[in-house]
């Protein structure tokens, strides 16, 4: 390939070189005969966002057929959690803890988005973050490195499937890097990230879509400790290209390169190619920083042709690696019974399901009885096609939806009585409340659709507040008075702040936005065909003055436990005290989150017992192997997502509280016991101590359990 790629450069004028690093897309263009002669001439080697199958095929016939080499293009998309079957946001599909489920969603959405000639996506979103003010928390799967990883991997292979198939898609890892830390959770806002954190958690998971063959990298918006991620030596070539041998392309997110000059870090567009070209951005896309300068900057002498020879190689490693030169023009991959087929609405509705996570049921309340005399549906979001899809949908459309009025409807037929009390999750208007009430007065139980509409979550769409919007709280209050019992489903693009209708709730099932199927899983959890089996990809927080809280944290000098707090409703009046105990705490909100990570009930109750260590103390050319019994004690056949953390006492430089070293989703009948095993080879204990990755011998605790804050715990010392 190499020797192929090399050859064709020779043939390549810079002109065309050059062409080959923009990606363009339709308003570039005043009419298709001004971006069909532009494809010609070999001024673009991608596009964004061109629609219709049949008009990407002609584009790329011009490609291959009537530019003077031939060279095929890149027609990426956003396909971030489904193409036209709208699966749960990936929030929602990090909730489920299940990789093969997750990656096959995303060969689902590559299948359908490849019969309209899409042959790469920007995908996946491996951003970490800990901060659910930040409206992209809805695009990543949550706040913890290792989990983020696996899921890199599944996403990636997933994506890309096999690369001789018509239906594969070039995986896109972004954003590259550390955009999840924007300060205050504000969208695009600056980061610094100290290099531990960098390598110990943010590069982590771009490491793993590395391994698993991403073909290409998208740079981010942010600044990074001063240097924006398009520009960045530091990131794109020390780590990326250096170290990491990384041979992929590396594309720059919309108008990154541009925008180094509002960051005040380029002069002006000519200089911003500069950088980024030089930091290692082999393609701009939507901005013209690099089809307008790099010819001039090259003739001046500022960058070599050599340097384009190694932007363009990237890129046209990845069209052969894809197969497009050797592909039929003609789309192999469209069949008509591609999009919204039966098996991918099935699997979307398997995967909604496995998404949500059960935060709360006294007394048994769910699941409930499909012969229950009467229902209310309540809430904005039980019925809002487009909302249930969530953020990031170029391409779903809500005419596909099921909605939980149109299940609950189909199935209980006149025992279902729905009022939505509140139009959308803003409205603050409470006219819809008598009807509500009325609603919930005709009948038994009443379930509440709570939550946001996706356009408060995704892209720029950050909040300050985090709580649930509108007069939702309010509505919940009155329902509450009924005394009837009360089901709060919340469908929502983050970890909501959801502490005080917690209380009045008597169960609380997290949906996050489930997509096109949202209804009929809904549905399925709610009267019990199946139990809820999802963990939490994230802290929950009592309100957002605790973010960031995460359960990667620090110890401190001066940790707090909740028994510790005096909270601040019970300080004395005239208190003369200096300090109420001198920990690390909030007055107000404690120390604990709302719900810890990894967090999630079940219909069924599940015993864990005889946590055994391969040894006591342990070699560091052994592989430990950590083991314990979890038992089904209740009486529902479901499955339990099995957590391993570790915590390496004493270190050169601070480490986490509980890190996750892995999880196993594991089947159990009523009574059925299981033995899940674990082994933690050397190497992940491995951490970046501010010099160089370690391993230090020492004293580690161990913990098997249900979620990051409970487990069977025991020590081992690594000699
Ligand atoms: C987003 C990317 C996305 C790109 C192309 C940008 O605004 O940050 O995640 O892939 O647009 O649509």
């Amino acid at each position: 390939m190499d020797a192929k790629v090399k050859a064709l450069i020779r043939e390549m004028t810079l002109d065309e070189k050059i062409g080959q690093m923009f990606q363009a897309s339709d308003f570039h263009f005043s009419n298709d005969e001004d971006l069909q002669k532009a494809v010609k001439d070999g001024r673009v080697g991608s596009f964004l966002n061109i629609q219709g199958a049949e008009k990407v095929a002609e584009i790329q016939r011009i490609a291959k057929e009537e530019s003077r080499l031939g060279i095929p293009l890149l027609f990426g998309r956003d396909v971030i959690h489904g193409y036209r079957t709208i699966f749960p946001i990936p929030l929602g599909m990090a909730a489920s803890w299940d990789t093969a489920l997750v990656k096959k969603a995303m060969r689902i959405s590559a299948v359908e988005a490849a019969s309209m000639g899409i042959n790469w996506t920007f995908a996946p979103m491996i951003d970490i973050t800990w901060d659910p003010r930040w409206g992209r928390i809805a695009e990543t799967t949550g706040e913890d490195p290792f989990l983020t990883s696996q899921f890199a991997k599944a996403m990636v292979e997933g994506i890309q499937g096999d690369l001789n198939d018509p239906t594969a898609l070039a995986a896109c890892a972004k954003h590259f890097v550390g955009y999840g830390m924007a300060e205050a959770g504000r969208d695009y806002n600056t980061t610094y990230i100290p290099e531990p954190l960098l390598r110990n958690v943010h590069l982590k998971p771009f490491k793993a879509a590395q391994n698993a063959g991403a073909l290409t990298f998208m740079s981010a918006f942010n600044d990074l400790n001063g240097v924006p991620t398009s520009g960045n030596a530091f990131t794109l070539k020390t780590i990326l290209r250096d170290e990491w041998n990384y041979r992929g392309m590396v594309v720059s997110d919309w108008a990154s390169i541009e925008e180094m000059i509002p960051h005040g870090f380029a002069t002006g567009k000519k200089h911003a190619a500069e950088i980024a070209v030089k930091a290692g951005v082999d393609m701009e896309m939507a901005t013209t920083a690099y089809i307008e300068n790099l010819k001039s900057l090259v003739e001046e002498g500022k960058i070599s042709e050599e340097l384009i020879n190694e932007r363009v190689a990237n890129i046209l490693r990845v069209k052969f690696k894809l197969g497009l030169f050797d592909k039929p023009v003609e789309n192999s991959a469209l069949s008509a019974d591609t999009i919204l087929a039966g098996s991918h609405l099935e699997h979307a509705r398997v995967l909604a399901r496995n998404s949500m996570v059960l935060l709360k049921n006294s007394n048994h309340i769910l699941p409930l009885s499909k012969d229950i005399g009467s229902l209310a549906v309540i809430g904005p979001l039980a019925d809002a096609p487009h909302d249930q899809m969530g953020t990031w949908v170029f391409d779903g459309s809500e005419e596909d939806s099921q909605t939980p009025k149109t299940t609950f409807r189909n199935l209980l037929g006149d025992r279902m009585h729905f009022a939505s009390g509140l139009e959308y999750s803003r409205d603050k208007s409470n006219k819809g409340f008598g009807a509500a009430l009325s609603a919930a007065g005709r009948s038994e139980a009443i379930l509440f659709f709570a939550g946001e509409e996706s356009i408060l979550s995704g892209e720029a769409n950050s909040r300050g507040i985090i709580d649930l919007p509108g007069k939702q709280s309010a509505l919940i209050r009155d329902l509450k008075k009924t005394g009837k019992p009360l089901i709060l489903i919340v469908m929502a693009g983050r970890p909501l702040a959801i502490q005080q209708e917690l209380k009045m709730a008597d169960a609380v099932l997290y949906a996050w936005h489930p997509g096109t199927m949202a209804g009929l899983a809904i549905a399925d959890l709610v009267f019990g065909n199946y139990s809820p089996t999802g963990k939490l990809p994230v802290t929950f927080v009592k309100g957002a003055g605790q973010i960031p809280l995460y359960h990667y944290r620090k110890n401190t000098g001066r940790p707090a436990s909740d028994s510790d707090v005096i909270h601040i409703d019970d300080i004395p009046r005239n208190s003369r005290q200096l300090s109420l105990g001198f920990k690390s705490m909030h007055l107000d909100y404690g120390v604990e989150p709302l719900f810890p990570f990894g967090y999630g009930l079940s219909y069924t109750k599940f015993k864990y017992s005889n946590l055994v260590l391969s040894d006591k103390a342990l070699n560091l050319n052994k592989t430990i192997s950590v083991s314990a019994d979890v038992q089904n004690i209740g009486n529902f056949e479901t499955d339990e997502i099995v957590q391993l953390y570790i915590r390496d006492r004493v270190g050169s430089i601070t480490r986490p509280v509980k890190e996750l070293k892995g999880f196993r989703k594991i089947r159990l009948v009523p009574g059925e016991t299981k033995t899940v095993r674990f082994e933690i080879a050397p190497g992940e204990l491995e951490f970046f101590n501010g010099e160089k990755y370690v391993t230090e011998p020492g004293e580690f605790d161990v913990w098997i359990g249900p979620n990051s804050a409970e487990g069977l715990h025991a020590q081992f010392e690594l000699r």
